[in-house]
């Protein structure tokens, strides 16, 4: 793809705040809005061009947000609607765009909209949600939700169950209703007259329901199956996002990235590119390298070749048409230093090697609040005191399927979502500078080592790799807009790739293992032009060592 028919999205690189845990400036231990704005001159330094803002709605919080009883508000514990346009206003000073969560498989079931639903089975909105009667005085089928227990809940006032994918309080709305997805659209069209810069948009493949609601063949020891099983990706879904592009996206300068669960490589044809819905795609297939199924308590054990396999696939999908976003830390993620590397690996190197690849690949890279840090995973000593509801349903599955308290505990450890949501290291100060009080969460205890206001001073640290590899990248076209091949692929523990424009090729070449490799002699008239190690040696990688070449 040549540079000037690019768009402004597919050369810069997205920022992802989860506000709960950024930065408070009220007082409560809870991030907010101004919290933000006092740090967009830290954002810029990072030379990103877009904020992704988890749900900022007013919520009941059962899932942090993601349940949102108000599409078009901000929920107090964050600021106002003028703190908000502030922050769109100062971030635009600084080139940056904010880009909103739109979470419209379900709301809340505080949303006002299903108070109606659930009043009677004969008023104006009875079906904008997912109704239907019990069976045999049970739920109607024995789909498990994403967050544990039936994905049915049954409603005292209407006398029929209702459908959640995810939590009971997630009730799932019913996109077939014209006026659902009007609604849904009016929503999506208030912030983009606010000046937003686009949206991700949450859990997009489930809403679509098959024609015929049907058991599923029982996939652990409760007899239910996994309601993604029977739900994700239903044909169909392509019209509805059609009429959601049509209606909301086409013709605006704003980037939109689906979160795409159950679509694999070789479909994203028909969702990003020239016909797609969507402008990119998160989809999962080297997330689930590491579990079965997303069943946390089935860990398996993967080699770097599948993990390169499965981001490689994306890249050739795309290779014409379409765009990635090039992800591995979000807020439903463990920490990339944990996640994608040995347990002895040093966790400074590790960061830097992840970094590298993230920020040269082809496509959007999207960093984590504290990935540029190299903030790590946390291990709690209960499960009592972990705050995320999909970690208590995991620790209770586990518990279930016949794990000991201690191996149910270690699943979680592993791949928690609170390995993510611990409040950003700022300082060394009080609470990590992240608030004045207790925050909501427990600070990581290794704040003392890896903080913000540290890592700036320190020339060889993780922040500044982040920043180096940023300023590179805007200074290579190769970068930008080349070409993605993938070099030895069968390798088990170099990750390298070139990228190339016109004559001109970049080579990245990473160490994901804590030994010494041995590159293959083709490598020996490469130019380092960018490493992560003193005086690096042409044919000899040290663990975890991470550099670019000229080739
Ligand atoms: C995906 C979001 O990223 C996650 O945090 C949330 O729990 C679910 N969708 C439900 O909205």
């Amino acid at each position: 793809m040549a540079a000037d028919n690019q768009k402004w999205w597919q050369r810069t690189v997205v920022y992802q705040i989860y506000p709960k845990s950024f930065q408070d400036t009220s007082g409560n231990g809870v991030g907010d809005l101004r919290g933000i704005i006092n740090r967009l001159d830290y954002l810029a330094s990072l030379g990103i061009g877009a904020i992704w803002l988890t749900p900022i709605y007013p919520s009941p919080m059962v899932d942090n947000g993601y349940d949102i009883s108000d599409y078009t508000s901000i929920d107090p514990t964050y600021g106002t609607m003028a703190d908000f346009d502030e922050l769109v206003e100062e971030a635009h000073v600084r080139g940056i765009r904010i880009v909103m969560d739109l979470v419209y498989n379900h709301s809340s079931d505080r949303h006002q909209w299903f108070v109606e639903s659930k009043a009677s089975r004969d008023n104006p909105k009875a079906d904008w949600y997912i109704w239907r009667d019990a069976l045999d005085g049970k739920p109607p089928t024995n789909w498990r939700s994403i967050f544990g227990g039936s994905a049915w809940t049954w409603s005292e006032e209407r006398q029929q169950y209702y459908l959640h994918t995810f939590a009971k309080e997630q009730p799932d709305l019913n996109w077939e209703n014209p006026n659902v997805r009007r609604a849904l659209f009016d929503s999506a069209r208030f912030w983009l007259d606010k000046g937003v810069g686009g949206f991700r948009i949450d859990a997009i493949t489930y809403i679509k329901k098959p024609t015929a609601f049907v058991n599923g063949e029982p996939d652990g020891a409760d007899g239910m199956v996994n309601v993604h099983t029977m739900t994700a990706n239903t044909k169909g879904i392509l019209d509805f996002l059609r009429e959601f592009k049509r209606e909301c996206f086409v013709g605006r300068d704003i980037f939109t990235v689906g979160e795409a669960n159950g679509v694999a490589a070789d479909e994203l044809v028909n969702w990003v590119g020239d016909n797609g819905v969507f402008d990119m795609l998160f989809e999962f297939s080297h997330l689930t390298l590491s579990n079965d199924g997303e069943v946390w308590c089935r860990p398996r054990r993967w080699k770097l070749s599948e993990l390169k396999t499965a981001l490689s696939n994306s890249q050739k999908a795309t290779a014409t048409n379409g765009w990635c976003p090039i992800f591995f830390e979000n807020h439903d993620q463990p920490r990339g230093v944990n996640h994608y590397f040995e347990k002895d690996a040093d966790p400074i190197k590790a960061a830097k090697a992840l970094a590298t690849v993230l920020m040269t690949m082809r496509g959007t890279p999207f960093i984590y609040e504290g990935q540029e840090l190299g903030m790590t995973n946390v291990a709690w000593r209960s499960i009592d005191q972990y705050d995320d509801i999909q970690s208590r349903a995991q620790y209770e599955f586990a518990l279930k399927e016949g794990l000991t308290a201690e191996a149910a505990l270690e699943s979680v450890h592993d791949f928690s979502r609170d390995n993510a949501r611990t409040p950003m290291q700022w300082t060394a100060g009080l609470n990590a500078g992240f608030s004045s009080a207790r925050p909501w969460m427990p600070v990581n205890e290794n704040y003392l080592t890896v903080n913000a206001e540290l890592e700036d001073r320190e020339s060889g640290s993780v922040l500044n790799w982040y920043r180096e590899l940023s300023e590179f990248r805007r200074a290579h076209e190769e970068l930008l807009s080349g070409t993605y091949v993938e070099l030895l692929p069968k390798n088990e523990k170099v990750f390298a790739f070139e990228r190339t424009v016109g004559k001109k090729t970049l080579v990245t070449v990473v160490n994901f293992s804590t030994e010494e490799v041995t590159l293959p002699k083709k490598f020996s008239t490469m130019n380092i032009l960018l490493g992560s190690e003193l005086n690096p040696q042409p044919l000899t990688l040290r663990p975890l060592e991470a550099r670019i070449c000229r080739a």
